[in-house]
C-alpha cells in the first residue's frame, strides 16, 4: 500500500547485521535517547531506519514528493511524545483516510493516525502506557488492548466502556505486565471498523531476554486481508444476495487482498544463515493464517501471552487464527538473490455453502474449504553473509510458564452454536443459546477474585472458532471430540504450556449432535492489577455502566469473551463473565 499521509519507516537489514556486533554500546544510548521527533521514530539499536522525508499532517506535500513504495516492507512506529524512560505516551487519533492497498487504486479506510495498520507502540515490561485518543470517526468507537491484564475500565469493550462518540477524547492509561506482541482493535462494530483499517500492534519488550533471542533481527508481521470491490473500496459488511449475506455471516468474511504491514506481498532482505525472529499478529476479520516457507522449518519461540517455556523447533507450518500471536524464529537458507516467499495456506476450518431452495436456506460443507491455492504473503529476498552464521543457541527453559493448578477448580461450561439460517439473511451466533444483547448479568458465569475456574468451551456448530477471553490469560487443556451418541471419537492431550488469550475451538467432527469440547485454565488473579480493578460493579450487564456509575472508578461490569471471527463476534457470539469479592 502506498501511503498518502505517513512517515514510513523500513527496516534495513544490512543496517540490523552490523549492529548485531554493536549492540551492546549502542543499547546503552538508545535507551536514554528520547525519541521524540517524527512519529515514527524508533531508537536505532532495533535496526530500522527512518525515510524521514514525509511527516504525518502534511498531506498534499507528501503526495507531491512520496517515492513510489508500493510492496516496501514497513513499519510505522508511534511517536512516544513522554520524557518519563518509564512511560510511553502517545496521541493516535482515528480518522478517515485514503490508503492504496492494491496498485493504482485509491480506498477509504478508516486509519489510527493515517496509516493502516495502525502504527506499532513499542514499549518494554513494566512501562506505563498512555493513549490520548481522539475519535475522529463518524462514528462512535472505543479501543480495546487486545491480550494484556489491564484494569477492567481501560478495556475498551461494551461491558467496560461507553463508545465514544465522534469528536470525542479519551485517555487510555496503564501498566504493561507482560512482554509479548499485543494489539489494539475498535471494540464497536468491530466486524466494520476493523475491515476498514483499525488494527495496530503493540509489542512489549523484555529487557531480561536472554541475549541470544535479543540480538535476533526482528521483524513484527501484521497479517490481514480485506475485502475490496470492483472501485477498489472497501466493500459494504452484509452486501450482495441473501446467499452472499449469510455466507459472510456464516463463515466471517475473508478479503480478496492479503496484506502484511499493510502491503501487498511486500519485500524484506535477509541474510543467508542468519537466524530471523518474526512477531507475527492475525488482525483479519476471518482468515485463518497457516504459513510455509518452502524448504524450510519454522521453530515457535512464543505466542499470545510472551515466551514458551521450551521452543519447538522444525514446524513445517505455523497457523496464527485471528487475534492470535506466533514468535518465531526461521533461518533462511539458499542462494544470494534468490526470493522466498512466505505462503498462505488454507486450513478445513469447517466453511459452509448456502443455497435457498424453495424458500428454505440449505446449508453444505464447502468443497473448497482447506483446498484453495497458497498466495504468496512477504518475498524475502537473499543476500550474503559474508560471517560465518554460528548455530541459534537458544535457553533452557526459554522462559518460566507457572502451570496453573486446577486442582478443585470450578467447572464453567460455554456451548458455542448458532440458529438455522432465515430465507431473509439472519442467524443468530450465540454462546449458551443467547447473543450478546440478551446477556444479562444473571446469565455471565461468576469467579471470586484468585478462583481458578476450568472452562469447558463446546461447540456443537460445523465451523471453527477462535476463541478470545480478556483481561486474563489462559493455559489450554485439552480437546475431546464426540460422536452424536457422546462417544469419543479424538482426545488431544494438552499442547506445550504458554499463556494464551486465544485459541481455536475446533468445530464439530460430525454431523449434527456432535460435539468438540476444549477445556482452557484460567486463574482469576489480578496480577498487579489493583484489585478492584477486576471487580465487577454488579447488576448491569454493559454500555451504561463502566464511566457513568457514580464513584465506583474502575468498575466495570466485567470482561468480555467472545469468537474473534468478528461476524460471529458481532453476530453474537460474546458473552461476559464477572468477577467478584
Ligand atoms: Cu481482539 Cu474482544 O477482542
Ligand atoms: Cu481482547
Ligand atoms: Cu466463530
Amino acid at each position: 500500500m502506498k501511503k498518502l499521509i505517513e512517515v514510513n519507516v523500513y527496516v534495513n537489514d544490512s543496517m540490523k547485521f552490523l549492529l548485531f556486533f554493536f549492540f551492546f554500546i549502542l543499547v546503552a544510548c538508545s535507551k536514554q535517547t528520547p525519541t521524540k521527533n517524527s512519529d515514527n521514530n524508533m531508537p536505532i539499536a532495533s535496526g530500522v531506519v527512518m525515510d524521514g522525508s514525509v511527516s504525518s499532517g502534511s498531506n498534499s506535500v507528501a503526495e507531491q514528493i512520496r517515492p513510489n513504495l508500493a510492496h516496501v516492507f514497513r513499519t510505522s512506529i508511534a511517536r512516544d511524545i513522554n520524557p518519563d524512560p518509564n512511560i510511553v505516551e502517545i496521541n493516535l487519533e482515528a480518522k478517515e483516510s485514503i490508503v492504496e492497498f492494491s496498485d493504482g487504486v485509491i480506498s477509504k479506510v478508516y486509519a489510527y493516525n493515517g496509516v493502516v495498520p495502525g502504527p506499532l507502540i513499542k514499549a518494554k515490561k513494566g512501562d506505563t502506557l498512555i493513549v490520548n485518543f481522539t475519535n475522529s470517526l463518524p462514528e462512535s468507537t472505543t479501543i480495546h488492548w487486545h491480550g494484556l491484564q489491564l484494569p477492567a475500565d481501560m478495556d475498551g469493550a461494551a461491558v467496560a466502556q461507553n463508545p465514544i462518540a465522534t469528536g470525542g477524547t479519551f485517555q487510555y492509561k496503564f501498566v504493561l505486565p507482560d512482554a509479548s506482541l499485543f494489539w489494539y482493535h475498535p471494540h464497536v462494530r468491530s466486524n466494520v471498523q476493523v475491515e476498514k483499517g483499525l488494527a495496530g500492534p503493540l509489542l512489549v519488550s523484555d529487557k531480561e531476554e536472554d541475549v541470544s533471542l535479543k540480538l535476533l533481527p526482528e521483524h513484527v508481521l501484521v497479517l490481514d486481508d480485506v475485502l475490496l470491490d470492483d472501485l477498489g473500496e472497501v466493500q459494504a459488511p452484509f452486501a450482495g444476495t441473501v446467499e452472499e449475506v449469510l455466507l459472510e455471516k456464516i463463515n466471517g468474511r475473508e478479503g480478496n487482498v492479503l496484506l502484511v504491514n499493510g502491503e501487498q506481498q511486500p519485500t524484506i532482505k535477509a541474510r543467508i544463515g542468519i537466524p530471523l525472529r518474526w512477531r507475527i499478529v492475525n488482525i483479519a476479520n476471518s482468515r485463518f493464517m497457516k504459513l510455509s516457507l518452502d524448504q524450510h522449518k519454522f521453530t515457535r519461540i512464543g505466542g499470545d501471552g510472551g515466551l514458551l517455556t521450551q521452543a519447538i523447533p522444525n514446524l513445517d507450518s505455523i497457523m496464527v487464527v485471528p487475534g492470535e500471536r506466533a514468535d518465531i524464529i526461521v533461518v533462511p537458507q539458499g542462494e544470494p538473490g534468490e526470493t522466498l516467499q512466505l505462503l498462505w495456506n488454507d486450513e478445513d476450518r469447517g466453511k459452509h455453502t448456502v443455497t435457498i431452495e424453495n424458500g428454505v436456506v440449505v446449508m453444505g460443507h464447502d468443497p473448497n474449504d482447506g483446498r484453495r491455492p497458497p498466495i504468496p504473503l512477504l518475498n524475502i529476498e537473499l543476500i550474503e553473509n559474508s560471517i560465518e552464521p554460528k548455530a541459534l543457541v537458544l535457553p533452557e527453559p526459554l522462559h518460566e510458564v507457572e502451570p496453573i493448578d486446577t486442582t478443585g477448580a470450578t467447572v464453567n461450561t460455554l456451548v458455542f452454536g448458532h440458529s438455522m439460517p432465515m430465507p431473509n439473511g439472519d442467524i443468530f451466533f450465540t454462546i449458551n443459546g443467547k447473543q450478546f444483547d440478551e446477556i444479562t448479568s444473571e446469565d455471565a458465569p461468576d469467579a471470586n477474585i484468585g478462583e481458578t475456574q476450568i472452562w469447558e468451551l463446546v461447540n456443537m456448530s460445523a465451523g471453527d472458532h477462535p476463541f478470545h477471553l480478556h483481561g486474563f490469560f489462559f493455559q489450554v487443556l485439552d480437546t475431546v471430540k464426540k460422536d452424536g451418541n457422546g462417544n469419543v471419537v479424538m482426545e488431544i492431550p494438552a499442547p506445550p504450556l504458554e499463556n494464551k488469550d486465544m485459541v481455536n475451538l475446533p468445530g464439530r467432527p460430525g454431523p449434527m449432535g456432535s460435539s468438540t469440547t476444549l477445556r482452557i485454565a484460567i486463574k482469576f488473579d489480578p496480577g498487579h492489577r489493583n484489585p478492584e480493578d477486576v471487580l465487577a460493579n454488579g447488576g448491569i450487564p454493559a454500555i451504561v455502566n463502566a464511566d457513568s456509575v457514580a464513584g465506583i472508578k474502575g468498575h466495570s461490569g466485567g470482561w468480555q469473551f467472545h469468537c474473534h471471527i468478528l461476524e460471529h463476534a458481532d453476530g453474537g457470539m460474546m458473552s461476559f463473565m464477572e468477577i467478584w469479592q
